[in-house]
């Protein structure tokens, strides 16, 4: 018999505790250099009912690695305590201002460092509930009163300013919020961008001197939400998928839309401005998304592609790099906006085990090879980040790291890959003796951060 839900089952099924385990065995040696917190969230609900579960909505859970003198000193995992977690737990709220009158939602997407702060982010209508160090609730934030719309999860560095851009939306608003953080984790800018309906916009592209726009065929469905669906975005044949090129100081009049082929994209790599005008982004390409699946991202094969966006012409010319399914694309930050040669991806279809096979993908841009990594029979690998070796300048001279599933053996690893190396396979292996499921984003939080 099928699964109920296959998002509460196997890999994808939640943990029942928290928990704070010191001093984990590491096999290899933890680079010196590293000297920080990895942490990623992602969904892990309380409770929920098989019958109308979505991924997207669990509770949030953070799962943290503490690196310090080639030392795993703890591994902890904690709930997200936004109101709806907190209540489902049986706790107080942590307070904090809300974005929502409607109520606010699970916050379960990503987590980043700003400023030394600890935000936990979820696109759609809440406000980042921040972490201290080791993971715990303080509570919501507005960034000091400077947040005023709803957020997302997928704040991007501006490779040049270092500011945190992000492209938002909320559902009962036609448009798009295009947010700009300075380095003192304070809002500077907010500019709104009617887009005439209301779609579903997980993440955004940044250039030296534009942001994209990605208005594609997935929209708020007043009728599934009146029918009581928890998640009611649905693909709509009949709209146009399109990109808005906006002037990182612009405003609405000044985007430019070009149409592409009907597809969504939840996550690019980098982009460029090209000497002739255009803006080149790599994006994970997916066919479609809540089509024919309502469930999740399941719709594949999600392909890297390479697209230009031709503001002259107003259409994007597109070119599929590669054939793997992937997803989670990432690159070295300090070449945000500028060219770049490496990309690196999870062979890992969010939501589609037929998808997936478990690898750590490296693809250089320039030739075109492509190189992966294993962690062998049975084993996953979620995300990974690049962190840049200490007095670093090289694209490649980084450590790659992230989360290992091993599903059937009930234990997960915190890997580090060298970038420049992948096929050596790990540096240092993180023992950690207890399951993590699969989930969504997380980062490297340096100490200094
Ligand atoms: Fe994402």
């Amino acid at each position: 018999m099928a699964p109920a839900n296959r998002y509460l089952e196997g890999p994808f099924g939640p943990v029942a505790e928290e928990l704070t385990l010191t001093d984990l065995e590491v096999t290899g040696a933890l680079p010196a250099d590293l000297d920080g917190r990895y942490v990623r969230n992602g969904p892990n609900p309380i409770d929920a009912d098989p019958a109308d579960y979505h991924w997207f909505l669990g509770n949030g859970m953070v799962h943290g690695l503490r690196i310090r003198d080639g030392r795993a000193e703890w591994y902890r995992n904690r709930w997200v305590r936004d109101a709806v977690t907190a209540e489902a737990l049986g706790e107080a709220d942590r307070g904090g201002p809300h974005h929502s009158p409607q109520g606010d939602g699970t916050v379960n997407t990503n987590v980043v460092g700003i400023a030394g702060r600890t935000l936990a982010l979820v696109e759609a209508g809440s406000f980042p509930i921040e972490l201290d160090d080791e993971l715990e609730t303080i509570g919501r934030t507005d960034l000091d009163g400077t947040l005023t719309c709803s957020y997302s999860a997928h704040p991007k560095v501006h490779g040049r300013t270092g500011d945190l851009h992000a492209v938002t939306y909320w559902w009962p608003e036609e448009s798009v919020h295009h947010v700009v953080i300075g380095p003192d984790a304070r809002v500077v800018r907010d500019v709104e961008i009617p887009v005439g309906g209301r779609p579903m916009v997980h993440d955004h592209a940044l250039s030296d001197t534009r942001v994209a726009l990605f208005d594609l065929p997935v929209q708020f469905d007043v009728d599934a939400a009146m029918a009581g669906q928890r998640f009611p975005y649905r693909w709509v044949d009949d709209r146009e998928a399109r990109v808005g090129l906006l002037p990182i100081d612009g405003t609405a009049d000044d985007v430019v839309w070009c149409s592409v082929d009907p597809c969504y994209v939840y996550h690019p790599a980098n982009a460029v401005d090209l000497p002739d005008g255009s803006f080149r982004v790599d994006v994970v390409r997916h066919p479609s998304t809540f089509r024919t699946d309502p469930s999740g991202p399941a719709e594949g094969p999600p392909v890297l592609a390479r697209w230009v966006v031709d503001p002259t012409s107003g259409k994007v010319r597109e070119e599929v790099l590669d054939d793997l399914s992937v997803e989670f694309p990432r690159f070295d930050d300090r070449r945000a906006g500028s060219e770049y040669r490496y990309a690196y991806a999870a062979s890992l279809s969010l939501g589609d085990p037929d998808g997936a096979n478990g690898s750590v993908v490296r693809y250089d841009l320039e030739n075109g090879a492509r190189l992966s990594w294993h962690p062998g029979p049975d084993r996953v690998a979620g995300e990974f980040v690049v962190v840049p070796r200490d007095g670093s300048t090289a694209e490649d001279d980084a450590w790659l790291v992230g989360l290992v599933h091993d599903e059937p053996a009930g234990r997960a690893a915190l890997t580090v890959l060298a970038a420049d190396d992948l096929t050596a396979g790990p540096v240092a292996t993180v023992e950690i003796p207890v399951r993590i499921p699969i989930g969504f984003h997380g980062n490297w939080i340096p100490t200094t951060a």
